[in-house]
């Protein structure tokens, strides 16, 4: 397939429906799972608690990504104007090498807390010297994750405090490779299954049983390179022709920015995640933990740093962007979302590791598509001309 689809945006949703049905093999009747009642009263009374309606999101598709040397369009639900545009128009800078991303194996940890151990060093020998027969225990309780070539592959132990309110406190850590699922749920399920074991031999009790959303072993890189004279073009505010190494050199000296001063890493970050979020909102994912884990990964250095970086190199503006990711592509909200489970079928995506190069491609095109803007024209001409589309049509359609 091909993710160029020129004058998508310029076509009604009927037609981009079938533009899309076309280019993503996905039949054309499919799309009612996107329609404003797909998902049924019901089924969002099973989801969650108290439920009293359903509230819907605009779904888009981001078209020109080439991702690991594949197109695909990539499904987006957000609610501000102008993400879905800057992410197509930065993959098209990006053309025709696109994404490239490398994905690590989906490994979670689970922690189980051990409190009132007297003493912590000696606790955490045992628990070490028991590591090998712990994880076996655990192998034994997911032998089909097993199969797979997942389920729990290490654990490993920290003393957090000789002493305090809580006695002395050591942490487990097991490490758990989730395949296909996010794990939340399965990690949690094994953690709370070791801990009575854990404490016994620390000689400590146990405490929190629960996954660690700093997921640092389930971590993705992406990677693009665009040549200069792809980075140049008409400046919208009239001052003239603006030269690609221009643009690049601006972008590069706003990562730079970025990586002096937290306040600017955070809204460079916030840029990052207006293309993950949307993908991960349209996918149904557990938006929330994706964000908690990549902020705490922006500090992991002790100050807050950006999660993508951009240089100019050799004729080339290079963007890397590098964050832990979970995500999955069975159980979770795709058991019962019809839309989650057509953005699956709509961005081609089998399994987890091709959603987490997806989204993260996607968060790397809108931090490049900001960056150009900021480092340019300034932010607003854009977003000023698409809030006004939005302005013109309220009134169009007011009665
Ligand atoms: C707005 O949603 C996102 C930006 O603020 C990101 C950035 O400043 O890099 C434009």
């Amino acid at each position: 397939m091909s993710s160029r689809l020129p004058g998508f945006y310029k076509a009604t949703i009927a037609e981009r429906r079938a533009l899309l049905a076309a280019a993503a093999g996905v039949p054309l009747e499919a799309f009612a799972a996107v329609d404003p009642s797909a998902l049924e009263l019901a089924v969002a009374d099973g989801m969650i608690e108290n439920v009293v309606g359903t509230y819907a999101l605009p779904f888009a598709v981001a078209v020109n990504f080439t991702v690991d040397g594949r197109d695909v369009v990539i499904p987006m639900a957000v609610e501000e104007p102008s993400i879905v545009a800057a992410a197509s128009n930065a993959a098209r800078m990006c053309r025709p090498a696109g994404f490239v991303t490398k994905v690590s194996a989906p490994v979670m940890i689970g922690q189980i807390q051990i409190t009132h151990v007297a003493d912590v060093d000696a606790g955490v020998t045992k628990v070490m010297a028991a590591a090998g027969e712990l994880v076996e225990t655990a192998r034994t309780m997911m032998p089909r994750m097993a199969e797979r070539g997942g389920g729990p592959q290490a654990l490993d132990v920290r003393k957090l405090a000789d002493s305090g309110p809580d006695g002395g406190v050591l942490v487990a850590h097991l490490h758990v490779d989730c395949r296909d699922a996010m794990g939340a749920n399965l990690v949690n399920t094994l953690c709370e299954a070791l801990a009575d074991r854990v404490a016994a031999i620390a000689g400590g009790r146990p405490g929190l049983r629960i996954l660690s959303n700093l997921t640092d072993g389930r971590m993705v890189t992406v990677r693009c390179a665009i040549p200069h004279a792809q980075l140049g073009g008409k400046d919208p505010s009239s001052v003239g022709d603006i030269e690609g190494a221009d643009v690049a050199a601006a972008i590069a000296a706003a990562s730079r920015f970025a990586e002096l001063d937290p306040y600017r890493a955070t809204t460079h970050n916030k840029g990052i995640m207006n293309g993950i979020d949307a993908v991960l909102v349209a996918t149904g994912q557990d938006w929330r933990a994706v964000e908690a884990g990549a902020h705490a990964y922006a500090c992991k250095q002790g100050t807050y740093r950006p999660l993508a970086v951009w240089r100019d190199e050799g004729g080339a503006l290079v963007g890397e962007l590098v964050m832990p990711l979970a995500v999955g592509t069975v159980g979770g909200a795709l058991l019962s979302h019809p839309s989650a489970k057509l953005a699956l079928a709509i961005g081609g995506i089998e399994h987890a590791d091709r959603l987490t190069s997806l989204a993260a491609a996607a968060g790397l095109a809108t931090n490049l598509a900001a960056l150009r803007a900021l480092a340019t024209e300034g932010i607003q001409k854009g977003h000023m001309a698409l809030h006004a589309r939005k302005l013109a049509r309220m009134v169009k359609e007011t009665p």
